[in-house]
């Protein structure tokens, strides 16, 4: 059917018109004020200033072709689909180190004073509030900016008061969420996060199972803001809260912002795959000096961290079908704290691959990338999205923003996508169907057919 027909005009009409406008501020909050959030924050502040431009957004910069090749429409994204503006967004944080959005930005490290100066008097007004925090799922932090409570249940009641407490303070019309905070220790879902009502008592009983960003996510989902999940602990990946996200009508996405190296195997593996080149190895290796890598030092974290980075190639290779080319190859990944770096990290992958008759070859990538800097769009981009979604009617596991995580959440029956091709697909048919534009197979034949 072609979106210029008559019965697609109008089906496209209907479908636009249920979605609702983005009228009003919306808020933005973060778990965590560190090297992302604020150089995230920064980032808006100075584009909205004129300062500097929306690179790395595809909100902000990306196009979306509708229709056929010859009909040349291919409008910005945000001028296809009502997205709300820079101009309305509103920031907000929780964390346990009490330093304002301007002390956190110099601290990190990552901007340059000729960056953060002419935003001083902005950032130095974003002040956190008090995190739920505990030292025993972040062993190498210690903060005194943490909320007291009897119970893992009050804890998430103050948060639940402090995202009400934010919509009236800033007369806020909607809110969203973005965990931009530290990676936890490995926590394996059990039956505590089972059912709602497990996941409430064992808040109620503080079961060691129940992870401050878990309470963050229930409180969210409560308040119907949509939960984003920028790291690779749990949160809201267990049947519990993606349950609670559909009962209540919240978009919910995770985990795990896909960045640098990892970001950098969805482009290759499935490159490898396309030419159906077999894979021995894939040696993967980082020096990062800054807050994170301190966290991701501790072996606890660590692991966390690696069963998200690992998963990728498996899923994107697939040696189940392809056991000649990808069975058994050797997958390893460092992360190493090294202080003079801060937050520009130095990446190594060795890749040891094979061709025709078995010859080995290799591929060699450096990459000096800056984490944060590539967060930073990702996080404008998912809370922008999800807001959408949710005017849009969309609820639970918001799968087409797989395209920005390292570890993308799926049904339980589903293998996620990591594919970035795929998923950018995803991501650009996903907003053509809620718009009531035709989907774009890529076959293409009419062109050739007289
Ligand atoms: N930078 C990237 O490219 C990238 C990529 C993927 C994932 N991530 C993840 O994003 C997160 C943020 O990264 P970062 O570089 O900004 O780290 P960071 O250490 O600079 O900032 C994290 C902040 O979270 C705070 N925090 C810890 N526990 C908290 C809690 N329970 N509630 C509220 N705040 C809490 C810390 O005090 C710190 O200020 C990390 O989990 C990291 O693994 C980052």
């Amino acid at each position: 059917m072609q979106a210029s027909s008559k019965g697609s005009k109008s089906a496209s009409s209907s479908a636009r018109s249920s979605i609702r406008p983005a009228t009003g501020k919306l808020g933005i909050l973060t778990p965590g004020l560190g090297a992302v959030a604020t150089t995230f924050i920064a980032g808006v502040e100075s584009i909205r200033r004129g300062l500097s431009k929306p690179i790395g957004s595809l909100t902000q910069m990306a196009t979306i072709r509708l229709g056929k090749r010859t009909d040349n429409r291919s409008p910005l994204i945000k001028d296809f689909i009502p997205l709300a503006e820079l101009d309305d967004l509103v920031f907000g944080a929780w964390d346990p180190i009490a330093d304002d959005a301007l002390t956190a930005a110099c601290k990190a490290g990552v901007l340059e004073q000729r960056h953060i100066e002419p935003l001083a008097d902005f950032l130095r007004e974003i002040k956190p509030m008090p995190a739920v925090f505990d030292n025993r799922y972040v062993t190498r932090l210690h903060g005194e900016n943490v909320k007291r409570g009897k119970t893992k249940r009050d804890l998430a009641e103050q948060l639940r008061q402090d995202i009400r407490d934010f919509k009236t303070k800033h007369r806020l019309d909607r809110v969203v969420a973005v965990w931009c905070a530290s990676t936890e220790t490995y926590i394996k879902a059990g039956p505590q996060h089972a059912t709602i009502e497990q996941f409430e008592k064992a808040m109620e009983r503080n079961d060691d199972a129940i992870a401050p960003s878990m309470l963050y996510a229930w409180a969210c989902i409560m308040e119907g803001v949509p939960y984003c999940n920028g790291a690779p602990n749990l949160a809201v990946d267990t049947p519990a809260l993606m349950q609670l996200a559909i009962d209540r009508g919240v978009p919910i996405s995770g985990k795990d912002f896909k960045t640098g190296q990892t970001w950098m195997k969805t482009v290759i593996a499935p490159g490898l795959k396309a030419r159906m080149l077999g894979l021995a190895g894939w040696y993967s290796t980082n020096i990062l000096g800054n807050r994170d890598g301190e966290v991701l030092d501790d072996p606890a974290s660590f692991k966390t961290k690696e069963e998200s980075k690992l998963s990728v190639l498996h899923t994107v290779l697939q040696p189940e079908i392809y056991p000649d080319l990808y069975k058994d190859f050797s997958h390893v990944v460092r992360i190493n704290y090294y202080p003079p770096r801060g937050d520009n990290k130095e990446g190594w992958d060795n890749i040891d691959i094979f061709g025709w008759m078995g010859y080995p070859m290799q591929i060699k990538v450096n990459f000096l990338c800056r984490d944060s800097i590539l967060a930073a769009p990702i996080v404008l981009d998912l809370a922008l999205f999800s807001d959408f979604a949710q005017r849009a009617g969309l609820k639970g596991i918001q799968e087409w923003l797989s395209f920005y995580y390292k570890s993308p959440m799926a049904a339980p029956a589903l293998q996620p996508e990591h594919d970035l091709f795929i998923q950018q697909t995803k991501l650009k048919n996903t907003l053509r169907h809620l718009m009531g534009e035709e989907q774009i197979t890529h076959l293409g034949l009419e062109y050739y057919q007289s």
